[in-house]
């Protein structure tokens, strides 16, 4: 209990100071509530207001897929260079350490395995496990044009309604189907649906054409995700890109955890997404980091 004696006066009052209330810099994001920006805080870097997620969610349909099958061995090392992690619940409980101190972003739609149709999915996770877990963020794929186009973004916004009564912000994950034009229309469409219907932010696939587009529509960050396995290089020129043109940064899984050097490869990504290295630059620091771990 204070010590009521020996009370120091209080004299500090700055009276000719306004006090400081600093505008929330992350995009679309100032008039959001205390609790969803702390949150988004723990997703991307304030300095920065970028993330490199390390997303690692695909075994949710996928199974135990390339360079995923020992999260334990292959992941757990890399979390120190991660802005955030995305996995499912799973995972998260069974093999991350609790001492993970960086914002979780939990995968919460599934159903559909690889076998079957993938976008009738259902919401996989409540809410109350979620801040159980003191997640970030949790995140909805919508399948925009897919067959049941509809109740994916039900899914979505169902979500936001409960992440809104308790201050959790949704990623809206748009899922581009295997007949669909991965292109600049496309991606603007699918983005825009998630920020309009509630998302407090979206990730997408690059374009090369357009891109700007996408991310100038769109009222909240985008992040894009890595895709199938790239070389290096091409990998963090795509992330150049992106955040060239206005991406808030990457969850990139597979570019980074199949990549000969994965904990190389997350740093040389780290670098481009937050100190704005060119890809070139970051392929040296990657053959260097790669090099020195031999
Ligand atoms: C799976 C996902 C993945 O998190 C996403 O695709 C990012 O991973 P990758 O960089 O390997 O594409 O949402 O549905």
């Amino acid at each position: 209990m204070a010590d009521k004696d020996a009370v120091q006066e209080s004299k500090d009052y700055y009276v000719d100071i306004p006090m400081k209330s600093e505008p929330f810099a992350l995009r679309g994001s100032n008039s959001l509530e205390w609790g969803m920006k702390n949150r988004l805080s723990n997703i991307f870097n304030p300095k920065t207001n970028r993330t490199v997620m390390l997303a690692v969610d695909h075994g949710y349909f996928l199974g135990p897929t390339s360079g995923l099958e020992r999260i334990d061995i292959s992941i757990v090392p890399l979390l120190e260079y991660a802005d955030t992690l995305m996995c499912t619940r799973g995972i998260l409980r069974s093999t991350i350490p609790p001492t993970f101190n960086k914002g979780v972003v939990l995968r919460a739609s599934g159903g559909p395995s690889i076998l079957k149709e993938l976008s009738n999915e259902e919401i996989a996770v409540d809410m109350e496990d979620a801040i159980r877990l003191n997640v970030a963020a949790v995140a909805v794929q919508v399948f925009i044009g897919g067959e049941y186009e509809t109740k994916s973004i039900h899914n979505m916004t169902r979500l936001v309604d409960a992440g809104n009564r308790f201050g959790v912000p949704v990623l809206g994950v748009t899922a581009v189907g295997k007949d669909m034009a991965r292109d600049a229309k496309y991606m603007r469409l699918a983005t825009r649906i998630c920020a309009e219907l509630g998302a407090s932010y979206v990730k997408t696939y690059y374009v090369n054409e357009g891109f700007d587009t996408v991310t100038a529509a769109c009222p909240v960050p985008i992040v894009i995700a890595g895709g199938k396995k790239m070389s290096e290089l091409d990998a963090l020129t795509m992330a150049s890109n992106a955040v060239g043109q206005g991406a808030a940064g990457v969850d990139m899984g597979r570019n980074i955890f199949q990549s000969d050097a994965p904990e190389a490869m997350i740093q040389a990504v780290r670098s481009v997404v937050h100190a704005d290295m060119t890809p070139e630059r970051a392929h040296d620091l990657y053959q260097t980091l790669k090099n020195e771990k031999k």
